[in-house]
């Protein structure tokens, strides 16, 4: 089975507050998308990794990509996530990929990502009619805030997962989806699916999969890949 693994890297990161795009941030001496696409280029079901960069992008080339061989770089990120996604997929459309090729997208700012999870996901769906995603059930209470930051009530968090990336769907497919609107409450690709009335699946993701949002998970990123790289030594 045979897929493309497609990353949305247009953001600016303005949670992290630095002059830098996150996905250029330094993770262990490389921009941190360079250890994401590592991971991605272990896998050997991904038969394409391709890039969504903003058009003004002035990073890109000032590292070295030549290690990656199956790399393909598209300048058409949009506004939002959703908008760069469905961009990227019009564009392997345009470029005449098959509607019914699997797409992973994955977030660029997901450097932590297990080769071996891709792997198992794409074993595990292959044959689904619609596709779905990574994700992990959620270990936390959880409480709905009031006012003034007081406790509302205690949400029940049974049947709760918290959504992750890679999400893995067929390209005609969730270009359509995404194409039917992307308001504020399709916020990954799962939920573009859901509201055309498909029912993704959830596949056992892991809590080191983390994303990079805000300046302290670097830190904790850096010490996952080093336990990774201790792993496989
Ligand atoms: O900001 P957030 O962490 O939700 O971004 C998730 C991913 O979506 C990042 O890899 C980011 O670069 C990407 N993104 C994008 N285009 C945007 C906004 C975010 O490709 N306009």
């Amino acid at each position: 089975m045979k897929a493309i693994a497609l990353l949305p890297a247009a953001g600016s990161g303005s949670r992290m507050n630095s002059p830098r795009p996150k996905q250029y941030l330094d993770l262990n001496g490389r921009p941190l998308i360079w250890h994401t696409l590592l991971a991605l280029h272990a896998v050997p079901e991904l038969a394409r990794i391709v890039v969504v960069l903003s058009a003004g992008d002035e990073w890109w080339e000032t590292f070295d990509w030549s290690g990656f061989a199956r790399l393909t770089v598209l300048r058409c990120g949009g506004d939002s996530r959703a908008e760069s996604v469905k961009n990227g997929l019009d564009a392997l459309r345009a470029a005449g990929e098959a509607q019914d090729e699997w797409v992973l997208v994955h977030d660029a700012a997901r450097p932590c990502l297990a080769p071996e999870l891709v792997s198992g996901m794409i074993g595990e769906l292959g044959y689904h009619p619609v596709g779905g995603i990574l994700a992990v059930p959620v270990a936390d209470t959880l409480k709905l805030a009031g006012e003034g930051q007081s406790i509302a009530r205690t949400h029940p968090r049974d049947g709760l997962w918290q959504a992750q990336t890679p999400q893995m769907f067929r390209l005609g497919m969730l270009a359509d989806c995404l194409g039917q609107g992307m308001g504020p409450d399709i916020t990954d690709e799962a939920s573009a699916l859901e509201k055309a009335g498909h029912t993704p699946q959830l596949v056992m993701g892991s809590p080191w999969n983390l994303k990079v949002t805000y300046p302290q998970d670097l830190q904790l990123a850096s010490l996952i890949l080093a336990a990774h790289a201790e792993r496989n030594r």
